[in-house]
């Protein structure tokens, strides 16, 4: 059972150290889709409510453990200090003098934004004692600890995990929902259960396939990852991202699938263009029939319609990853589909994946059409797979 924040008492007067997942996606230095942060409020809310001072933990990018300005959290404080009913202030590091300055300066209602965690080498160092050390200096500033980062669960990282194993610790709402909603797919899913795989991050997503496969009834591959499965299959995918050295295991999964029954669809049709850019000329050919000089970024109208119709027929639906480069209108058909069918359909529907999640908001889908929202790109991923995540394990009575 997962401790809640009741589990933590009376709050009145405490200082509340929380992990959230303010990793937003940002267009020169502007925020482009805040639904991580807006995702945070109602723990936010219900802590403030409760009489705390709260000091966040959070992260943006990878700035690999130095102080990199580029990944500031200045946007983000800016945008929490925009939705939420408090003061909100920038530490100017992430546990030295300036941190511990902003904390004592606090009151109970106000939320102190530590500087990006990973500004700190301790933060996801592989090294035990080098994290605990870290975990230790945060510990400092506070008297419990909720983990509301969903997003991030899935990482043995000191604000994570090793933080949990000092301070009283509880999961936080979101984090809460989250494992609710996609314990619908994990445990016992209404079946059939599909699951629809796309973006960009191949190497990552080719390794959660195995496991899928002893768990969907149907597998739908879209994005950057369909080329190495068409390249598989034997076709030539010309300038598309491939991952060569991954054929072979690609060949494994398309046998495996069908020894377990399992429906693995491919795109039977893409949109190809000479060049990665918005505007180039744009034809739709056969998968089988890419030519050697163009590159694939979205799947085909026949492929939409196919996609649609598997998932018309599902009872439950995780997707995980835009079918095409949906940020070019030209390639952003694909995902439309997809999010159309899950949004259209009536069976428990679960977007995850940073960048779904995204598609979703940036091509006007209402969110409500959909069963649930995550704001977990590789954690949601690791829960499907039936992974144990650090981040949860460690909140476990
Ligand atoms: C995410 O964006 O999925 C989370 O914030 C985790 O980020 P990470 O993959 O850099 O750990």
């Amino acid at each position: 059972m997962l401790k809640n924040i009741d589990s933590l008492g009376d709050l009145t007067g405490k200082t509340v150290l929380l992990r959230s997942d303010f990793n937003v996606p940002l267009k020169d230095g502007v925020i482009t889709d805040d639904g991580r942060i807006r995702a945070a409020l109602p723990t936010l809310n219900t802590l403030l409510g409760k009489g705390a001072k709260i000091v966040i933990m959070a992260h943006l990018g990878r700035p690999k453990g130095e102080v990199n300005p580029e990944f500031t959290l200045a946007p983000v404080a800016k945008r929490l200090g925009e939705l939420v009913d408090a003061s909100v202030t920038l530490a100017g590091d992430v546990v030295g003098e300036a941190a511990q300055a902003a904390v004592d300066a606090a009151k109970p209602g106000d939320i102190v934004l530590l500087e990006n965690v990973r500004f700190e080498a301790g933060e996801t160092s592989k090294d035990d004692a080098q994290r605990q050390d870290l975990a230790t200096k945060y510990a400092r500033f506070a008297d419990v600890f909720v983990s509301d980062g969903f997003g991030v669960v899935h990482r043995k990282q000191a604000s994570v995990y090793d933080v949990a194993q000092i301070l009283p610790a509880a999961a936080g709402l979101l984090v809460e929902k989250e494992i609710k909603s996609l314990s619908k797919a994990t445990t016992d899913p209404q079946r059939p259960y599909a699951v629809v795989l796309g973006g960009s991050k191949v190497s990552d997503k080719l390794g959660v396939i195995a496991n899928l496969l002893t768990k969907a009834d149907t597998l739908l591959i879209g994005g950057g990852m369909a080329y190495t499965f068409l390249k598989a299959l034997g076709y030539e995918v010309g300038t598309s991202l491939l991952e060569a050295d991954q054929v072979e295991t690609v060949k494994g999964y398309i046998e495996e699938a069908k020894k377990r029954g399992v429906d693995l669809v491919l795109p039977v049709d893409v949109l190809v263009t000479p060049e990665f850019k918005a505007d180039g000329p744009v034809t739709v050919v056969a998968a089988d029939a890419i030519p050697a000089d163009q590159m694939g970024l979205d799947i085909g109208p026949k492929s939409q319609e196919l996609y649609a119709s598997k998932i018309a027929s599902s009872k439950t639906v995780a997707w995980n990853g835009p079918m095409g480069v949906f940020e070019f209108e030209a390639f952003a058909g694909g995902t439309k589909a997809v999010a159309k069918a899950l949004s259209d359909g009536d069976c428990f529907s679960i977007v995850g994946g940073g960048d779904s999640a995204a598609a979703v908001r940036i091509l006007g889908f209402d969110e409500s059409t959909f069963s649930h929202i995550s704001t977990g790109g590789g954690a949601s991923l690791e829960l499907l797979e039936g992974k144990t995540l650090p981040g949860i394990a460690v909140l476990e009575d």
